[in-house]
C-alpha cells in the first residue's frame, strides 16, 4: 500500500500536516463529494457506479482522479463554502482552468502569468482558478510560496524602517537569498514568484510586467497624493491556499475574484503594520493628528477609500464597494436558501472594516460551520509565505 501525501490540515476535519490520509478516509471523503456533485449537478443519475469506480481506483493506486466536471464543481463549491468571503453570490461563475497535467515550476510560472492576464481581462476582472497537479501518494505536488501571485516587496532599510509592504518582509528576504536582484526600490516593487516542484526546492520566476495590471490611487477631489505615488494591483490572486475536494489536495491552485475597495483602502494601505498611510492622508486633509477625538483616522479612512473606488472606476477596473457587496451577500443567502442550502459565514470577516453597522451584514449572526470542498490554509504554506525555509 503506497504511503499517502500530507492532506490539507487545517480545514474542516482538522488534519495535522504530517497525517497521511488512510485509504478508507479518502474513500469516505470521495463518496461524500461524489454524492454532493451528483445531487447538485446530475440529479437524475445514480452516483453509486461512480463511487464504486473511485473506490477501486483508490484501492489500486492510493488516490483517484476527478473528472474535469467534478473538479469544476468542487472548486466552485469550495468558494461557496468560504465563510470569510463576502463575494460569494457569483460562485457559479468561477472559471476553472484544468492544468493538472502540469507539475514543474517553469510551467506553473508561465501559466500563472497567463492566469493573471485572463483574470485581468483589460480591467473587467473575471473570477478564475488554475488547478495544477495535486499531491499523489508517491510525490507531493508543486507549491507556490507567495501568498498571492502579485505581492509587493518589503525591504528593511538601514534606519530600521520598512520600504514597501511589511507583510512581505520575509518573502522578500527569501527572494533576495535565492538570487533576486531586488526591484527598482519603490514602495510597490512586484516580487518574483517563488515556486517549488515536488522536490520542495524553491525557485524564482519574474512575472512579466504585462501580466500585472495596477491602478494609481488618486483622490477624486481635495489635495492630491502625487508625491505618495500610491498604487495597488487589480487582481487579488490567492496562491498558497490548498483546494481540498473529496479528499484530494490541490495545493497549487491560484484563484481570484475582484477587490472590494475596503481591502485596499481600509487595510492594505491603512493598517499600522502595513502601509500605515492614515497619518499622511490626515496631514494632507489638515486634520489634528494629536487629538484622537478629532477623528482624524476615521476621516482619513473615508477619504482614502473614496480615492480607491474613484481610481479603480477611472481606470476601468472592476472593484466592489462595501455597501453593494453587503447587499449582494444577503441576496446570496436568500438565493442559496431557495436551493435548500443554509449559507455559513464568519461574522468577523464578513463585516467590512469601515462602516460596519452601516451595512446590513452587521445586524445578524451566522452559522460558522465549515463544509467541504474548501480552500484551506496550510500552516507550512503560511510559514513559506513568511519566507521561512530550512533548505
Ligand atoms: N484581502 C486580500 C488583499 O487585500 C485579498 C483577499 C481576497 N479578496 C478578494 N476580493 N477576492 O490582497
Amino acid at each position: 500500500m503506497p504511503a499517502k501525501p500530507p492532506g490539507c490540515p487545517v480545514g474542516p476535519g482538522g488534519r495535522v500536516p504530517s497525517a497521511r490520509i488512510a485509504d478508507d478516509d479518502l474513500a469516505a471523503e470521495a463518496a461524500d463529494f461524489i454524492t454532493l456533485y451528483h445531487r447538485e449537478e446530475l440529479p437524475h443519475q445514480d452516483p453509486a457506479p461512480r463511487i464504486a469506480a473511485v473506490r477501486e481506483e483508490i484501492a489500486a493506486t492510493g488516490t483517484y482522479r476527478h473528472t474535469t466536471a467534478e473538479l469544476t464543481h468542487g472548486a466552485r463549491v469550495a468558494w461557496r463554502n468560504s465563510n470569510r468571503c463576502i463575494g460569494r453570490l457569483y460562485w457559479r461563475s468561477l472559471k476553472v482552468r484544468d492544468h493538472r497535467h502540469l507539475d514543474d515550476a517553469e510551467s506553473i510560472a508561465r501559466e500563472a502569468a497567463i492566469h493573471l492576464r485572463q483574470a485581468s481581462n483589460g480591467g473587467r476582472i473575471r473570477p478564475l482558478i488554475t488547478v495544477f497537479a495535486p499531491d499523489t501518494p508517491h510525490r507531493p505536488g508543486p507549491r507556490i510560496w507567495n501568498e498571492q501571485l502579485i505581492r509587493y516587496a518589503g525591504y528593511r532599510t538601514p534606519s530600521g524602517s520598512v520600504l514597501g509592504d511589511p507583510r512581505n518582509l520575509g518573502l522578500t528576504e527569501l527572494a533576495l537569498d535565492l538570487g533576486w536582484a531586488g526591484g527598482p526600490g519603490t514602495p510597490f516593487d512586484v516580487l518574483p514568484l517563488i515556486i517549488a516542484d515536488g522536490d520542495g526546492k524553491p525557485r524564482l520566476f519574474e512575472l512579466p510586467p504585462e501580466s500585472v495590471l495596477e491602478v494609481a490611487i488618486e483622490p477624486p477631489d481635495g489635495p492630491d497624493y502625487r508625491d505618495l505615488a500610491l498604487r495597488w494591483h487589480a487582481v487579488p490572486a490567492i496562491a498558497n491556499m490548498c483546494l481540498e475536494i473529496g479528499g484530494v489536495s490541490y495545493a497549487a491552485a491560484p484563484f481570484n475574484g475582484w477587490y472590494m475597495g475596503t481591502e485596499i483602502g481600509a487595510r492594505n494601505l491603512a493598517d499600522v503594520d502595513r502601509y500605515d498611510l492614515l497619518p499622511r492622508i490626515a496631514e494632507r486633509l489638515g486634520l489634528n493628528t494629536a487629538d484622537d477625538r478629532s477623528l482624524w483616522r476615521d476621516r482619513a479612512l473615508v477619504e482614502l477609500n473614496r480615492a480607491v473606488l474613484h481610481s479603480f472606476d477611472r481606470a476601468g477596473v472592476t472593484v466592489a464597494d462595501h455597501h453593494t457587496e453587503s447587499r449582494r451577500f444577503l441576496a446570496h443567502i436568500d438565493r442559496e436558501r431557495a436551493h435548500g442550502r443554509e449559507v455559513t459565514a464568519d461574522w468577523a470577516w464578513i463585516v467590512p472594516p469601515i462602516s460596519g453597522a452601516a451595512t446590513p451584514v452587521f445586524h445578524r449572526t451566522y452559522d460558522a460551520t465549515e463544509h467541504r470542498p474548501a480552500y484551506v490554509h496550510h500552516p507550512d504554506a503560511e510559514a513559506r509565505a513568511r519566507g521561512e525555509w530550512a533548505g
